[in-house]
């Protein structure tokens, strides 16, 4: 069977990992989470105290970070399993200096590209579909308002046990999509042969069935 890729990007919170990892379930591709990345060098930076707003600091530490993601969404940093403590409030409030720094990029990316070279691969971000896989088969950018997807994050945190106010997370959302479209490298954009989807009144079920019908269709296409 021919390798697939599908690129799914858009604004925080709107979704995109839950429904990518259902469809990667359903279509028997891997699913790469490139946040969870920016995320585990964010909780690194933070564990060695150094200020995530120092870019020169941050990218310094670049030699010495070493991310690997495992089946069962499992983030390991320099052999420590992050998969939770990547999700705190503290590294989301940080996360998008780091992924505004160039090198760091850079860094992440080679590895982000390398995953999906042997595989069919479905990989949620901000910049996959017009910077990491641009010849991906497939292109969603998927969005949904400010509020529901601040109702979304407090709700997905209050279920994990992480403490957080609903103010707080549409403050960090506001925040994230300032910087997350404002970055002078890779920005948050749709590509130009991207499909959107506005999920704010769409179940988890409905987007997944739509985007399994994009992919199906446009594979036909393509055969
Ligand atoms: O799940 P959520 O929407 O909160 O974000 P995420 O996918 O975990 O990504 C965390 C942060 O990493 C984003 O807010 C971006 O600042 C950054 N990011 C990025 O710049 N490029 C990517 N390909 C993925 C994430």
């Amino acid at each position: 069977m021919k390798k697939v890729a599908v690129a799914i990007d858009g604004p925080a919170a709107a979704g995109k990992s839950t429904v990518a990892k259902i469809v990667a379930e359903r279509k028997g591709y891997t699913y790469i989470d490139t946040g969870a990345m920016y995320r585990a060098f964010t909780w690194y930076c933070l564990k060695k105290g150094v200020d995530c707003q120092d870019e020169k600091a941050c990218c310094a530490l670049i030699p010495e970070v070493q991310i690997e993601l495992k089946p069962n969404h499992i983030v390991i940093c320099n052999g420590e399993d992050v998969s939770s403590a990547i999700r705190q409030t503290n590294v989301s409030g940080n996360v998008s200096y780091i992924a505004s720094y160039k090198d760091i990029r850079l860094a992440l990316v080679v590895l982000q590209r390398k995953m999906a070279e042997h595989d069919s691969v479905i990989m949620d971000g901000r910049d996959i579909g017009t910077y990491v896989l641009p010849n991906a088969d497939v292109k969603i950018f998927q969005i949904a308002s400010v509020q529901t997807r601040a109702i979304r994050r407090y709700e997905e945190n209050i279920s994990k046990g992480i403490a957080c106010t609903y103010e707080e997370i549409e403050e960090d959302v506001k925040k994230r999509d300032y910087i997350d479209s404002h970055r002078s490298f890779a920005p948050l954009k749709p590509a130009e042969d991207s499909i959107e989807i506005d999920t704010s009144n769409m179940s988890i079920e409905e987007v997944v069935t739509a985007i399994i019908e994009i992919i199906d269709k446009k594979l036909a296409e393509k055969n």
